[in-house]
């Protein structure tokens, strides 16, 4: 065992329970949330025998995020992943955003796991990591547009987890890294996408464990940093 915990927010399936099940076998206790039963994620419970404690938690209930409070002590966590996301359905054309629209996906994916991250911040121990999984399509850099919704939620949370590390974390001697997983393999990515969740997850594990705490960076999975 290596002693660590590590909480993924958003393990159910995809690039969260690759990750729940990569920390497992490399001897971390994982916290990880589902939103309901996940059939794969009590599978990988079960393989991994104690190491991994199933959570409820929609990331954008408070309440629910609160309650993983009673999963661990303040201080005790070296990682936590706030991976939860959601892609935002076909119509993402200029002209098609909506208020309803544009509110559910900025509150899913930037707004809520800002918030959740800063409610758990004192869970995590000084020199530990908040991990916020970005996506390179919320570089306004690397952009030549289109899919609006998901991109707009992605820039919102890097600049959210912006404030969240200059304002909350740093102070207490917490990293945030805002992480680009690639093109990953999963039911969000498709099948064509370029890389399996193997590849995703252990690529931004090592990320993590060279991240200094010292400044907000985006990181791709493969270590390369991507633009704002
Ligand atoms: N796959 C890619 O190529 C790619 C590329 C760049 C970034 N990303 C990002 O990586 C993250 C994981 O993506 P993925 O490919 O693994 O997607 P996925 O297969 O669609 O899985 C999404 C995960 O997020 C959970 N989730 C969604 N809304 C939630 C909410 N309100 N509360 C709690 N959990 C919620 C889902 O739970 P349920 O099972 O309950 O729905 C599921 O566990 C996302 O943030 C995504 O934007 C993915």
């Amino acid at each position: 065992m290596s002693d660590k915990t590590a909480i993924i927010i958003g393990a159910s399936r995809g690039i969260g329970l690759g990750l729940a099940k990569e920390l497992a076998s490399r001897g971390y206790k994982v916290i990880a949330s589902e939103r309901s039963e996940s059939a794969e994620l009590h599978g990988a419970a079960e393989a991994h025998e104690g190491a991994i404690e199933i959570v409820r938690c929609d990331v954008t209930d408070p309440a629910s995020v609160a309650a993983i409070k009673d999963s661990c002590a303040e201080g005790s966590v070296d990682l936590l992943v706030m991976n939860a996301g959601v892609y935002g359905g076909s119509e993402q054309e200029l002209d098609q955003l909506g208020r309803d629209s544009v509110a559910d996906i900025v509150m899913t994916n930037a707004v809520a796991p800002t918030q959740a991250a800063l409610d758990l911040l004192p869970l995590v121990k000084r020199g530990g990591t908040i991990a916020m999984m970005s996506s390179k399509m919320g570089s306004i850099d690397d952009s030549s547009g289109g899919v609006n919704l998901y991109r707009l939620s992605k820039v919102s949370q890097n600049m959210l987890a912006r404030s969240l590390f200059a304002k909350h974390a740093q102070p207490r001697g917490v990293g945030v890294v805002s992480l680009h997983p690639g093109w990953v393999q999963t039911d969000m990515g498709g099948p064509n996408a370029l890389i399996d969740v193997e590849t995703s997850v252990n690529g931004m594990l090592d990320v993590v464990d060279r991240d200094d705490g010292q400044n907000h960076r985006f990181i791709a999975y493969d270590g390369s940093e991507v633009p704002w």
